[in-house]
Order: structure tokens, then sequence, then C-alpha cells
């Protein structure tokens, strides 16, 4: 199977990068370093000039880059170049809110296609940051169908997706998207038993058709990024 560079060269070396084309997820808390995972993972691959469009629910434009900056990722040049393209769908949580307090709630119901809709065909790898403001008017049923159709049209167009699970999305909601998604990342953070102090962690929570490590992997935020300081424990 094809692999994709996860953005973190530890991580590329313990599962050997992500399954090409397909989707996993990144759930975690606020905070826990989603959107900074997330655009480590796009400045990494347009560095090998894979075409990537990051589509941020969030935040504008010049907050991420302005966080990538902070890293020295310099995502401007590489929107320059046209290897990257940044897509602020920002404005949509706003909007929606406004049209449910009005009428058509139909209307404005978690439509997924928009990510879809908004990229172009040569792209290779997709970011969506987040999922989790737009879903929430959205049934169980409603929400498993459009995800699972969002997982689906993707992996016919061969995009390599991170899909970044907001925090105010429901429980429920994301048992259904892991259980649709090929890989899932949980980012976390926790006490050393053995230490007493506070550290980040990651779980590889499932990575279909690839070897995983069961412990959880400790990560720091430093200035390179999201870097992988060691197994907790001997990983396999
Ligand atoms: N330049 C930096 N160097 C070190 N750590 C940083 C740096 N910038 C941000 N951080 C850390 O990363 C955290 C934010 O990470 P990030 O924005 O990726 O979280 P998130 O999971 O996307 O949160 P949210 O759910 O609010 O979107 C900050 O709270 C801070 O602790
Ligand atoms: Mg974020």
């Amino acid at each position: 199977m094809k692999r994709i560079k996860t953005g973190s060269s530890e991580l590329d070396e313990i599962i050997g990068g992500f399954p090409s084309g397909k989707t996993i997820l990144i759930t975690g808390d606020p905070g826990s370093g989603k959107t900074i995972f997330g655009l480590q993972f796009a400045y990494k691959n347009c560095l090998e000039n894979k075409k990537t469009v990051y589509i941020s629910t969030e935040e504008d434009a010049a907050e991420l880059k302005q966080q990538g900056k902070s890293f020295d990722w310099n995502l401007e040049d590489l929107e320059k170049k046209g290897i990257l393209k940044i897509i602020e769908l920002a404005g949509y949580r706003a909007m929606e809110i406004k049209t449910a307090l009005s009428i058509s709630m139909d209307a404005i119901k978690g439509d997924f296609s928009q990510f879809c809709d908004n990229i172009p065909d040569d792209t290779d790898i997709l970011i969506i940051d987040s999922l989790g403001s737009h879903v929430s008017n959205l049934t169980s049923t409603e929400f498993r169908d459009r995800f699972n159709l969002l997982v689906y049209s993707l992996a016919q167009k061969g995009i390599t997706t991170l899909v970044l699970l907001g925090g105010v999305i429901s429980k429920e909601f994301v048992e259904l998207a892991l259980y649709s998604a090929y890989g899932a990342i949980q980012l976390m953070k926790r006490e050393n038993p053995y230490t007493g102090l506070r550290e980040r962690v990651m779980d590889i929570v499932k990575m279909r058709n690839t070897k995983t490590p069961v412990q959880l992997l400790s990560y720091e935020i430093s200035k390179n990024g999201i870097f992988i300081t060691i197994p907790i424990e001997s990983s396999g």
C-alpha cells in the first residue's frame, strides 16, 4: 500500500506513514494540537510536491499562516507557488447560527458536499479543520450517512485526508466517525504515572492495514512543531 508522510518523521518511522488516499481522523480536546498536526502534515507534504488544500472552518488564513510562522513554516510561500491552497469557511458557523434562527433548517444542515465541491481535481492532500460546528444540527443517522459519503467521495478521488474533529462535536458523532474512518489518532494530555508530570500523548486508535503501537506515544510541541519524544513503553 502506498504511504503518505504524516508530517512527523518519528511517526513515519513508527507506522510507515498514512495509508494513501484514505481518510484519517484526528481527535482531541481544545489546545491538544490538532491544528498544528494538520498544518505540519500540510507543510511537509507540500515540500514533497503534493497538491494540498487546507479547509479552515474556525480560524482565518492569516491566523494559520501566523501559527505556521512560529514553527518556521512559510505557508505564504507555498501558496504563492500554487502547491498549497487555504480555504476559509470561517464565516460558516456564524452564517449557520443566523440561518438556524430564521427559517430553513434543511438548507444549513451540515452540508459536507461544500468540502468536496471546493477542491480542485488534482488535489493530493486535504485537511478539514475542523468538523464540529457544522454538524450539531444533524441527527446521528444524518451525520453517519453524510460522513460516510464524504469518506467515500474522497477515497474515489484518491485524496489523502485528515479530518480534525473539534471539541464541540458529540461523543456519539465521534464514535460514528471513528467507525467509518480508515485511521484515527487521539491527541490528549495526561499525567505520567511515573513522573507525576502532565504530558502530551497520542493514541493511535486505529490504522487499517498498518502495524500500530498499542502504547501511547508522548509528544511535545516544540519550535519545529509536533515532535514525538519516545514511546512511553516499547511499541508494537
Ligand atoms: N509556537 C509554539 N510553540 C510551542 N507550542 C505552541 C506553539 N503554538 C502553539 N502551541 C501550543 O499548541 C496549543 C494549540 O494547539 P492547536 O491550536 O493545534 O490546538 P487545537 O487542538 O487545534 O485546538 P482547538 O480545538 O482550539 O482548535 C497551544 O495551546 C499551545 O499550547
Ligand atoms: Mg484547532
